[in-house]
């Protein structure tokens, strides 16, 4: 824990209260009463979404957004006790009490790394097995951002994600992934520069492009996914083990910057088009498009887009980003952690399929069919599409600033998706009653696709393509301090060791 706790008065400033934090360098402070007892406790995460919400921090107190009457462990306790209260609540400090008395801030770095010794078991006895899917568990510790679920927001690097789709480009929130920090405009004119001219396909590439495109059982994802594993041995990316820190990010730059190129040749191929290369005047998501469809688009269609591409470039410790991170952990290419990245991306269960709700609102066609249509589907038992999410027990930050982009471009389609949804929540709430069931991401993901031109089967991978920003950012902290990644399983399979069945032979 640290020890002495920082603690700061209930009626200091917001502003006053971060200066503290930072100054000791520590997540969260105790807030005191006048007998030195806990009456809070304030963490940086209850200032930055304090800000979220428009907050002034000069004028507003610690009392207004501490944690009044926290929880707390003993100093007595054990690491697992704490280890518990962080998975089941969510926590991320704790005060610690001794005697009565704040002794000390526990915070979950803390306990991760002492647990993380504490598993390390002696030989032969069996490894402690962590919940079915990890769920709860902290594996790796990451500045690239996080989700917070159950307040309703994520961030990249500490800036809210949302802000950063409503205010900036996407590069400028690429250059904040993968370079640590939002560019002045200098450092953006040159990172601009650096993204365009990584465009240029490598020698070799195009005609395996042309063959994968006219494979039969031809899917742009899957395409996508072996175009990159090419591309990656076609500009000889080496193993991050072997290379620079510079080194793995200009490499991760020259794949990201290629990838939608990849996809569009793909896509164009398919259909029997000539390939559209990207116009170096254009910035990542008009080339996007303009590489789609051959012409310049709109600049509300871009910036549609690009709203959408930049919150979806990462999402926390996600299956693919983990996956990413599992192969980089092995010292291998960037080529190959990108590869089994979008391999995870591609399970239903992960990229999804914004589609399906578009296909929902097909489905129910006409406003009128609405009503009768949702009470039928949650009746057969059926889930609507584009509601509900595991980590969201509230509103879905991005499909509330997509639901804002989606009237900004406006149309048929999205003041349908607006009734449906809102019949939707309706319907919910009186047949799913405390399930707290919200719209998610793709309800109006779709929409926004649909209205700027992205055909549906090129949803997850124009998904693909903005997740790969929040990849190379992740392979990049991999790879910056690594350490192989090679957990254990716990074997429950028929006793060991079994002898040979009697006379059993090569054959
Ligand atoms: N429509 C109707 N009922 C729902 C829905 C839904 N979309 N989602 C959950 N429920 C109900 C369940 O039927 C269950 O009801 P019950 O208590 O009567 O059995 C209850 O809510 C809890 O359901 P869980 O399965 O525990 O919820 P979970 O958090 O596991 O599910 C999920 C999350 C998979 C996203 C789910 O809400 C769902 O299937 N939604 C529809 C598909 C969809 O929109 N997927 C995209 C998600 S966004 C993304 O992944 C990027």
């Amino acid at each position: 824990m640290h020890k002495p706790p920082v603690t700061v008065g209930a009626d200091l400033t917001l502003s006053e209260a971060a200066h503290a934090l930072d100054e000791h360098k520590v997540g969260a402070a105790a807030v005191l009463d006048s007998d030195g007892g806990v009456r809070g406790i304030v963490s940086e995460r209850d200032i930055l979404r304090s800000l979220g919400q428009g907050v002034d921090p000069a004028s507003t107190r610690v009392s207004e957004v501490m944690t009044a009457h926290p929880v707390t462990v003993a100093a007595d306790d054990s690491v697992a006790q704490a280890l518990e209260i962080f998975r089941t609540r969510q926590f991320r400090h704790l005060p610690v009490l001794e005697n009565g008395h704040v002794a000390g801030i526990l915070s979950i770095r803390h306990v991760v790394r002492v647990a993380h010794i504490e598993e390390v078991k002696p030989a032969g006895s069996a490894p402690a097995l962590a919940p079915r899917g990890l769920e709860g568990v902290a594996v790796a510790e990451t500045a690239v951002g996080d989700v917070r679920g159950e307040e309703g927001f994520f961030h990249y690097r500490g800036y809210d994600a949302c802000e950063l789709a409503r205010r900036c480009s996407f590069e400028q929130v690429w250059h904040l992934l993968v370079e640590g920090e939002l560019p002045d405009s200098a450092q953006l004119r040159d990172f601009r520069g650096r993204t365009v001219a990584a465009r240029s396909l490598p020698g070799g590439v195009d005609p395996l492009l042309h063959s994968l495109a006219t494979l039969p059982g031809y899917s742009p994802l899957g395409a996508l996914r072996t175009a990159v594993s090419l591309t990656g041995a076609a500009l000889q990316v080496e193993p991050t083990l072997d290379i620079s820190a510079v080194q793995v990010r200009a490499e991760a730059l020259r794949l990201a910057s290629l990838t939608p190129v990849l996809l569009m040749r793909l896509h164009r191929y398919q259909q029997g088009l000539p390939a559209v290369d990207p116009d170096p005047d254009l910035g990542y998501a008009a080339a996007y498009l303009q590489m789609l469809t051959g012409t310049r688009p709109a600049e509300t269609a871009a910036r549609a887009l690009e709203k959408y591409l930049v919150l979806t470039m990462d999402h926390g410790f996600n299956s693919s980003t983990f996956t990413a991170r599992v192969i980089t952990s092995t010292g291998s290419d960037i080529g190959s952690a990108l590869t089994g990245a979008i391999g995870a991306l591609a399970g239903p269960l992960h990229g999804g399929a914004p589609s399906r709700a578009l296909a929902m609102l097909d489905a129910i066609g006409t406003p009128d069919h609405a009503e009768e249509y949702l009470r039928d589907e949650i009746g057969a038992g059926h889930r609507l599409m584009g509601f509900g999410h595991r980590v969201y027990k509230t509103d879905d930050p991005r499909s509330t600033l997509l639901r804002e982009v989606a009237a900004e471009i406006g149309g048929e389609q999205a003041e349908f998706a607006q009734f449906v949804e809102a019949t939707a929540l309706r319907v919910l709430n009186e047949l799913k009653p405390g399930r707290r069931l919200y719209t998610n991401v793709e309800f109006y993901a779709g929409v926004v696709m649909n209205t700027v031109g992205v055909p549906r089967d090129m949803f997850t991978p124009t998904f693909a393509c903005s997740r790969t920003v929040g990849w190379t950012a992740a392979i990049a902290e991999q790879a910056a301090s690594n350490r192989l990644i090679r957990p254990s399983a716990l074997y429950v399979g028929p006793p060991a060791l079994r002898p040979l069945p009697e006379g059993y032979a090569y054959a």
